[in-house]
């Protein structure tokens, strides 16, 4: 069966602004975060601290939280790799911080420059003094179905770089389909991969990139095998720049149309978020991948 609820962890304004060509300016950023949350949307991934070199479109972290007013119930999780990014995310306030390993040797070199056991190295601090001052950590792992190097990956590799990660102090898992190659069986066997080694499914979300047009249908299979939370994009927006062929994320979008024709509730407001994403396509200058928006605003 099907979930009653779902929760969205809506990551456009992270995922899908560090791959747009163009910077988008701070105000834009906060007017996005902000209609986000009007939007019903409780989990809102907000930026990185990562090397501003490496992500240029995402270099103004500090400048971003500081203008931004919190809300009652709205949480803003932002990536950080290292502890020189924990320093800053603390100096900033951040209380939900969100680490994020490769599944492979190659991805774990050419996104974090690390081999994949010196990026466990790299995060175990990270995790620990994190854990210590009471923030809330989530892990992700990137390539869990597919590398663009490497080809198939093994449930096997995935399962064990995410116990790593949950060993380490993680709270929840985000399992990531970085280029979009995963179809439903896979995604029902590296949930199941999962339960099998003793992970409850309840630490476990999904993250889908929509390069095949898979990741609607990868997250309705991943929902029947007991997962409630989902990453997805206002708008379809996403991808990453380390990622050959990494695509935008699932749209939110697309998402909630398909929930609320369901009947699983997100808490969304649809007409409210398809506003953003058609006002964020135009801030853009390129109309908005997501297939509901267009329908709804095209
Ligand atoms: P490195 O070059 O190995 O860094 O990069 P380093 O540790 O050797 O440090 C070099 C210099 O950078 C030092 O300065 C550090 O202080 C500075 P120096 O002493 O030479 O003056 N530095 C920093 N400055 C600011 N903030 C920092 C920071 N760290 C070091 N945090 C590093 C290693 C991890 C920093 C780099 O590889 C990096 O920033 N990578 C981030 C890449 C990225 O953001 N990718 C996209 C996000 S992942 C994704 O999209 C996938 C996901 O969506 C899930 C999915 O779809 O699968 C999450
Ligand atoms: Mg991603």
């Amino acid at each position: 069966g099907l979930p009653g609820r779902v929760t969205i962890w809506e990551v456009g304004p992270r995922d899908g602004l560090q791959n747009e060509d163009t910077v988008v300016p701070v105000d834009v950023k906060l007017e996005f975060l902000d209609r986000l949350a009007d939007a019903g949307l409780t989990t809102v991934e907000a930026t990185s601290f990562v090397h501003p070199k490496w992500v240029p479109q995402l270099a103004d972290a500090e400048e971003l939280l500081a203008g931004l007013t919190p809300r009652d119930g709205v949480r803003y999780p932002v990536l950080v790799p290292n502890e020189r990014g924990l320093d800053r995310a603390l100096a900033a306030g951040v209380r939900h911080i969100a680490i994020f390993a490769s599944a492979t040797e190659t991805f774990a070199s050419r996104n974090l420059n690390r081999t994949l056991d010196s990026q466990m190295a790299m995060f175990e601090p990270v995790v620990s003094r994190a854990v210590a001052e009471g923030l809330d950590v989530r892990g992700y792992v990137s390539m869990c179905w597919g590398d663009p190097w490497e080809g198939a990956v093994d449930p096997a590799a995935v399962v064990s770089v995410g116990r790593r990660l949950l060993d380490m102090g993680c709270s929840q898992l985000s399992l990531g389909d970085t280029i979009g190659v995963a179809t439903t069986g896979h995604v029902a066997a590296l949930v199941d991969a999962f339960t099998a080694a003793g992970t409850p499914v309840s630490a476990l979300a999904v993250h889908f990139h929509d390069t095949y047009g898979q990741a609607l249908a990868n997250t309705v299979e991943a929902l029947r095998h007991g997962v409630t939370t989902v990453d997805s994009s206002a708008g379809g927006l996403g991808g990453c720049p380390y990622a050959e062929s990494a695509t935008g994320n699932l749209a939110t979008e697309d998402l909630v149309w398909c929930l609320d024709g369901l009947g699983v509730e997100t808490g969304v407001d649809l007409d409210k978020l398809a506003d953003t994403s058609a006002w964020m396509a135009t801030r853009l200058g390129r109309p908005s991948p997501s297939r509901v928006v267009r329908a709804l605003r095209g």
